[in-house]
């Protein structure tokens, strides 16, 4: 019996849609496409999904500054631009959530209703300080004079009737989870972070809004609004069918993964999996918590005015390049800084004079000593880069597996200084057709590993190769790392260099 696919479902946070995307949150996208591309080289199948966050009043207010009355217009604008976005810079999400569809209403409505069934839900007096530029329930210990830190303002005063969730409650259950599930929450250090909060600071929390015009109604009293938290998480659900079609809900759902920023993680590690609970839904296998990018040393925020703009760097330098820029920059989960500096060094150091140069080499090679035809095949094996990569990718380490790569180039550029070709060819002709054909599959696996950062390179260097893109791509995974792919007597087409070098 064929055994059935193994199944990878990914998602990242949904994105409020008051501003269009920074590199920030091309990060993310990015790095979760890397991921969901890799899951489908080892040939599972993969449901990825992202979207955006509607509901919050963050987004009402950036649509009223910009003139806007219809607020539904305002976020159907948005949220194109950041599906357009996401297109030009090489996503290939599954599909795009967004929380003002009748799908997620339809999941929210269901799930409140569970939860209200169970009991975790009352009503209640609030009393105390929000922020709305997080759009979380703030203490006077979060502020810094007066103000919160992030956003520089002053949270607001509320005092109203709310419906609660019995966070509090599940306390115990959720610490008990963490420990028994040591791989939940990644990197260990946020683990960490979580579980004091979790033991220290855990409280109920209001999950509606009186007199507020935009958000979804709480499904037992239209004249209340939900939070937007306790609606926008629900969309990894709603993005699976839940309350619509149930085969394809069980079919995905637990996710084995959401990847977050470190700013979200209480939502995601303490108010989620509660509220899972709550339903009686299994939690996601695995919250993998990355760092955040600085603009040389800065936040990045508009009042700074140091926004960058992933389509127009990806337009100037190309998408592989920034995709490769930002995954191989900080190691996945730290933090660290963007800069241009540094993107154009790594540019010319590893993409021009490292990858594009090793490929143009040995390709012009080929053409020289043996008429462009690819030498007859001899043994070899690239195993030990293949079993460290794999490792690094399962293991989340995305810059490392692409330092793997990048070991393998500096490999082959040292090969081709110690066997010296344009002496062999005097000397050794056969000795000189082990080396090239040597060469050339080795930079066949590096297309293969470096199909989920760069696809377009990934592509182009099987042309180069001479491969048949369709016939290379539809190879099992196992196949496809075998060596001896390239087969003998197949004419390369050298093309133009990969990456011309930034003068
Ligand atoms: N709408 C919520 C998430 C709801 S998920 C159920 C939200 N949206 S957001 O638009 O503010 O995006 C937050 C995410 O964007 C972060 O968690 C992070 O993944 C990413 N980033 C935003 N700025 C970033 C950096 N400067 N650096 C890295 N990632 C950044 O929060």
């Amino acid at each position: 019996m064929k055994e059935k696919n193994k199944k990878f479902y990914i998602t990242t946070p949904i994105y409020y849609v008051n501003d269009i995307p920074h590199i920030g949150h091309a990060y993310t996208t990015i790095a979760a496409d890397a991921l969901a591309r890799y899951h489908r080289v080892k040939g599972e199948e993969v449901y990825f999904l992202t979207g955006t966050d509607e509901n919050s009043q963050k987004n009402v207010e950036a649509a009223k500054k910009k003139g806007y009355k219809d607020i539904q217009k305002y976020v159907d604008e948005m949220s194109a631009k950041w599906q357009e976005t996401w297109d030009s810079l090489g996503i290939a999400n599954d599909d795009f959530i967004r929380t003002t569809e009748p799908r997620h209403l339809r999941a929210v409505k269901k799930f409140f209703e569970t939860v209200y069934k169970k009991g975790d839900i009352y009503k209640g007096q609030y009393e105390g300080l929000y922020c709305p530029g997080c759009e979380a329930y703030v203490t006077e210990a979060d502020l810094a004079d007066g103000k919160c830190p992030n956003h520089k303002i002053a949270p607001r005063k509320i005092k109203e009737e709310n419906y609660f969730f019995k966070l509090k409650k599940y306390e115990d259950k959720l610490l008990d989870y963490i420990e028994k599930n040591a791989d939940f929450i990644r990197p260990e250090a946020r683990k960490n972070e979580i579980v004091n909060y979790i033991a220290n600071h855990l409280k109920d929390i209001s999950i509606s809004r009186v007199s507020q015009e935009w958000g979804i109604p709480v499904p037992i009293d239209e004249k209340q609004a939900l939070y937007v938290w306790f609606d926008a998480l629900i969309n990894y659900l709603s993005g699976i069918g839940y309350a619509k079609d149930e085969k394809n809900f069980k079919k995905w759902w637990p996710a084995d993964l959401h990847l977050v920023g470190k700013d979200i993680i209480k939502f995601h590690c303490a108010l989620w999996p509660a509220m899972l609970m709550s339903a009686g839904l299994p939690l996601p296998k695995k919250v993998f918590v990355h760092g955040y990018f600085t603009i040389d040393g800065q936040k990045i925020s508009k009042s700074l005015g140091n926004v960058v703009d992933p389509v127009e760097l990806a337009n100037k330098y190309g998408v592989d390049e920034v995709r490769y820029y930002l995954l191989r920059e900080i190691p996945f989960g730290e933090d660290g800084d963007f800069s241009v500096a540094r993107l154009e060094e790594r540019y010319n150091a590893e993409l021009a004079n490292g990858l594009g140069n090793l490929a143009a080499r040995v390709l012009t090679m080929c053409e020289k000593y043996f008429d462009g035809k690819v030498p007859p095949k001899t043994s070899g094996s690239v195993g030990r880069t293949w079993q460290s990569y794999e490792i690094n990718m399962e293991k989340l380490k995305l810059h490392q597996a692409l330092i793997d790569i990048w070991d393998l180039i500096a490999f082959c550029d040292q090969f081709i200084n110690t066997e010296a070709p344009w002496h062999l060819v005097k000397v050794d002709k056969e000795r000189l057709e082990r080396v090239i054909y040597t060469l050339l599959e080795t930079i066949r696996h590096m297309a293969w590993m470096l199909m989920p950062f760069m696809p377009i390179t990934s592509d182009k260097i099987f042309e180069q190769l001479g491969l048949s893109l369709k016939t290379e791509k539809s190879k099992n995974f196992e196949k496809a790392k075998e060596w001896g792919g390239l087969a003998s007597g197949k004419k390369i087409k050298k093309g133009t260099a990969l990456f011309p070098r930034l003068e």
